[in-house]
């Protein structure tokens, strides 16, 4: 099985470079599957039901979220119809939405899970025993797991990496926009990296307009964000091979803008 995951879709300049590259990037890599983080894609915080429903249409099959899964008030009219979708599992059950959801591939099942991390984030329920608890529900139907950990620090991202190797197929961190290059697979098999990166706007930061974040840290006061609807933009994603037994042998970084161009 070949997933191709792409990291936090941030906007509208997010959104286009899914419709200007995700058709080539399918077609020269051939995924089983195509995961995204879904949760800045609406105007950089939560998701609208017609942007969900755009983006499956543009050839996503699945997508995870994160702490802005509930940046947008529609969510909790349509999360619980959104068979496509997870939210951080370790959100209350009290929460709309849920957190693994075991799709069918062809004629095989891959667990997607969603987790969240607590450093310098919201002080929810534990990962690592949430983790725990949904991969032996997901066993019992599968050996391909891939995980989404949405986290900021990356210790902690380290550490539900090593925690879970040899029990799930893939970790990956989301969160900090910003693509670390330490993708590895761990010595039980689980394919990792810290984070995979945004796909939004390139010459902002973390894909919002620069100005109003450089203000703020020059006068420690508070500015509105503003995610542009134009500009140049970066794609940010991996690429990983699983084995039939869920472990993982391959994982590869993606990264394009334009200092990166992808050639196909
Ligand atoms: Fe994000
Ligand atoms: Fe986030």
């Amino acid at each position: 099985m070949r997933i191709l995951f792409i990291g936090d879709i941030v906007g509208k300049v997010g959104r286009q470079a899914i419709t200007d590259q995700l058709a080539k990037l399918k077609k020269v890599y051939r995924p089983t599957v195509t995961i995204v983080n879904a949760e800045n894609a609406a105007h950089g915080k939560g998701l609208t039901e017609k942007i969900y429903k755009e983006l499956l249409r543009e050839g996503v099959d699945f997508m995870t979220m994160g702490n802005h899964t509930y940046g947008q008030r529609q969510i909790y009219d349509f999360i619980h119809e959104a068979t496509r979708l997870v939210r951080p599992a370790n959100f209350p059950d009290e929460a709309p939405g849920v957190g693994m959801r075991i799709i069918n591939i062809n004629d095989k099942k891959l667990a997607v899970i969603n987790l969240q991390g607590r450093s310098f984030m919201q002080d929810i329920d534990d990962p690592f025993k949430k983790a725990d608890q949904l991969i032996q529900e997901a066993k019992q139907q599968t050996d391909y797991i891939f995980v989404d950990f949405h986290a900021e620090t990356t210790s902690e991202k380290n550490a539900i990496g090593w925690y879970l190797d040899g029990r799930v197929s893939a970790v990956v961190g989301t969160h900090t926009h910003i693509q670390t290059s330490d993708e590895r697979i761990l010595p039980r098999g689980t394919a990792y990296i810290t984070d995979v990166g945004m796909t939004g706007y390139y010459d902002g930061i973390l894909g919002i307009n620069r100005a109003e974040v450089i203000e703020r840290f020059i006068t420690s006061l508070p500015q509105r964000h503003v995610v542009p609807d134009e500009g140049r933009s970066v794609l940010s994603g991996v690429l990983i091979d699983i084995r039939s037994d869920g472990t993982a042998k391959c994982i590869e970084r993606i990264l394009i803008n334009e200092d990166h161009p992808f050639e196909m």
